[in-house]
């Protein structure tokens, strides 16, 4: 099928704002978003810039807008957008490098703010920290997060308060540890929820959940933690 990708192009060296440019390829409506970017790349265009590593869907570095919706280029098929034009560009609400390129730092620092790590001084057993299933249960979805960014700039609250609002990815990870039976920091992670660039600035408006490509449910999330702010944290 002909295939025309409508790409968001700047390069910071000779352009004052981003600009529009078309490539029309031949494309397979098997083929994944991120190959026929990688032809236009290889073939027509060397010039065009954008990140991936992986292709599989495990990396999280190939997040950018396709027709509007956040997306990893390697997990859409042509076939699935079903568009003979589509528009790629780079993510909303951080800074843009080149082309489909953004600087990540802002986002990066709002997970670190979170404390990304199990805190549990306690001496460790003589085997494992055992936990039931019902206790994985409680975060096991939060897991499944690869950093992709896709929630976080989807989300218009974080559009308008980037600079004061950790958006939420940093949520999701934060619930991953608050609801696990083994960290022991529970009450400082809930302190940093509860500041004011935490998770009262969510306007619950669910474009995080619906751009997740792994399907986390993101909205739900970020309820169970605004209840164990204002409520207590759930009986086990
Ligand atoms: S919660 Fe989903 S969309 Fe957000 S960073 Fe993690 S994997 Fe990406
Ligand atoms: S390239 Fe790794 S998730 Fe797409």
């Amino acid at each position: 099928m002909e295939l025309t990708l409508r790409i968001r192009r700047f390069n910071p060296e000779t352009d004052t704002k981003p600009h529009w440019e078309e490539y029309t390829i031949d494309a397979d409506p098997d083929q994944k978003l991120l190959d026929a970017l990688l032809y236009v790349k290889d073939h027509l265009d060397g010039t065009l810039t954008l990140r991936k590593s992986c292709a599989q869907g495990i990396c999280g570095s190939d997040a950018m807008r396709i027709n509007g919706q956040n997306g990893l280029a390697c997990r859409v098929l042509i076939k699935q957008v079903n568009t003979p034009v589509i528009s790629i560009e780079p993510l909303y609400g951080l800074p843009l490098i080149k082309d489909l390129v953004v600087d990540m730092e802002p986002f990066w620092k709002w997970y670190r703010a979170i404390m990304p790590w199990l805190v549990n001084d306690e001496p460790a057993p003589e085997k494992e920290r055992l936990q039931s299933a019902e206790q994985l249960a409680r975060y096991d979805d939060s897991t499944k997060c690869i950093l992709c960014a896709a929630c976080t700039t989807s989300c218009p609250p974080f559009w308008a308060n980037g600079n004061n609002y950790v958006g939420p990815a940093s949520i999701v990870q934060a619930h991953r540890f608050i609801f696990d039976s083994r960290d022991r920091a529970t009450a400082e992670r809930l302190n940093i929820m509860g500041q004011a660039f935490g998770v009262w600035k969510c306007r619950t408006v669910y474009n995080c959940t619906e751009a997740c490509p792994r399907g986390i449910r993101i909205t739900e999330h970020i309820g169970e933690v605004k209840r164990a702010i204002s409520l207590g944290m759930p009986k086990e």
